[in-house]
């Protein structure tokens, strides 16, 4: 059993009592870090940083360096299992991510497999070994996954859409080759899930992006029902300890209440949820992780500690018990002061403790 010295992150997914609220930050590791850009600029290009355990596991540590975060996130992209499938990704500068054989035709949908974890994104399983041994216990490290349709989005689309007219098209004219689609990365998406957990992932979370561009009713067959079949087919338990699971709907408020029947540990929610309108939902079934408006970063320290705190509020508002992660709505823009990251964490930090005690 190897809990880590501050598990309050984990005993929050798991409804537990904790002290303080613990916080960490989607796309803590990135660019508005300046030693994630010298690292960068060593690697030469992101995939080359992703590739390279050592330095995957230097950039996952940086914001930990910095700031009292409470919860470590592996250093990888969500694209890396498309990667491996074969479909080339690439980042061209100032243009996002980009496929050099994105699914365009029947017969390359029909030869798609699952990659091999440790074969193909064996790269991976290597970071999260040497950020584990690195960590040495002190936070809990979360692995994560794209959700199905969010790596269809990107494999059909070849990279970023303002509408997803392609894969929309699909799944409205060829239902039955999007399914193909979602199936084989269904698959892939839980072997590679497990495998991180066998290497060493504490908690994991699926991102799904882009499950928010769904009408209601397509959400449940093209999205929803994917993610349900890799939360059943996660590993549980790891080492004797729970390992429990996040899903993030961007845009997926308005279907809490279905993401929350899963079987899914806790539920990220983006700035447009209450949080106490959320917890009065669902907050029997899973914990919630948000779900501040990452922009808010960009006001002054006392802004964003006053904004921190209506967030802790809010949650709080719905009655006792814990439950909650707080994190942003999204993910930190590249342009944000390191500094006020400080404030935040801070302030969520000092001003939960009166929540929890008990
Ligand atoms: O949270 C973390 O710190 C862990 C690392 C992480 C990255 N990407 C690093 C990254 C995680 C969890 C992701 C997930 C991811 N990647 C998602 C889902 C979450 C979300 O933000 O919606 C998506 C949709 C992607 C695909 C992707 N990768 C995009 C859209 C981009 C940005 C492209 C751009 O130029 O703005 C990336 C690149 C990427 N992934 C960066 C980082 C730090 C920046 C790339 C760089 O250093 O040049």
């Amino acid at each position: 059993m190897t809990r880590p010295k501050n598990d309050t992150f984990l005993r929050a997914l798991l409804r537990e009592p904790v002290e303080y609220t613990p916080v960490w930050l989607m796309r803590q590791a990135g660019r508005y870090l300046p030693e994630y850009c010298e690292t960068r600029r060593r690697a030469g290009n992101f995939m080359n940083l992703c590739k390279s355990p050592s330095m995957a596991c230097e950039v996952t540590l940086q914001p930990l360096a910095r700031f009292e975060l409470d919860a470590a996130i592996l250093f990888s992209d969500i694209l890396t299992v498309p990667d491996a499938m074969g479909l080339g990704l690439y980042f061209a500068e100032g243009e996002g991510p980009k496929f050099e054989r994105p699914l365009r035709e029947e017969w390359e949908i029909r030869a798609l497999a699952p990659p091999d974890p440790y074969d193909h994104l064996r790269y991976v399983m290597d970071a999260v070994k040497e950020i584990r041994k690195a960590l040495d216990n002190s936070v809990p490290l979360i692995g994560f996954s794209g959700s199905p349709f969010t790596l269809a989005c990107y494999m059909i689309e070849g990279g970023a859409s303002d509408d997803f007219r392609r894969v929309k098209t699909m799944l409205y004219d060829r239902p039955d080759l999007l399914h193909h689609v979602l199936d084989v990365t269904t698959r892939s998406v839980i072997s590679y899930l497990n495998a991180q957990i066998e290497s060493g992932a504490q908690a994991v979370m699926i991102f799904d992006t882009w499950g928010g561009a769904l009408s209601h009713r397509a959400y449940r067959e093209f999205s929803l029902a994917y993610l349900q079949r890799i939360v059943a087919g996660l590993t549980k338990e790891h080492d004797g300890e729970r390992v429990p699971s996040i899903v993030f709907t961007k845009g997926g408020g308005l279907w809490l209440e279905d993401i929350a029947a899963i079987g899914c540990d806790a539920v990220g929610l983006d700035w447009t949820s209450s949080l106490a309108e959320s917890r009065r939902r669902v907050a029997d079934r899973v914990s919630l992780q948000g779900n501040l408006d990452p922009i808010a970063l960009f006001a002054s320290p006392e802004a964003i500690a006053a904004e921190a705190r209506r967030v802790v509020d809010d949650f709080h508002s719905a009655g006792p018990g814990g439950g909650h992660v707080f994190n942003l709505g999204h993910g930190i823009s590249q342009f944000t002061p390191p500094q006020n990251v400080s404030a935040l964490v801070n302030a969520v930090h000092e001003y939960s403790r009166q929540f929890h005690r008990s």
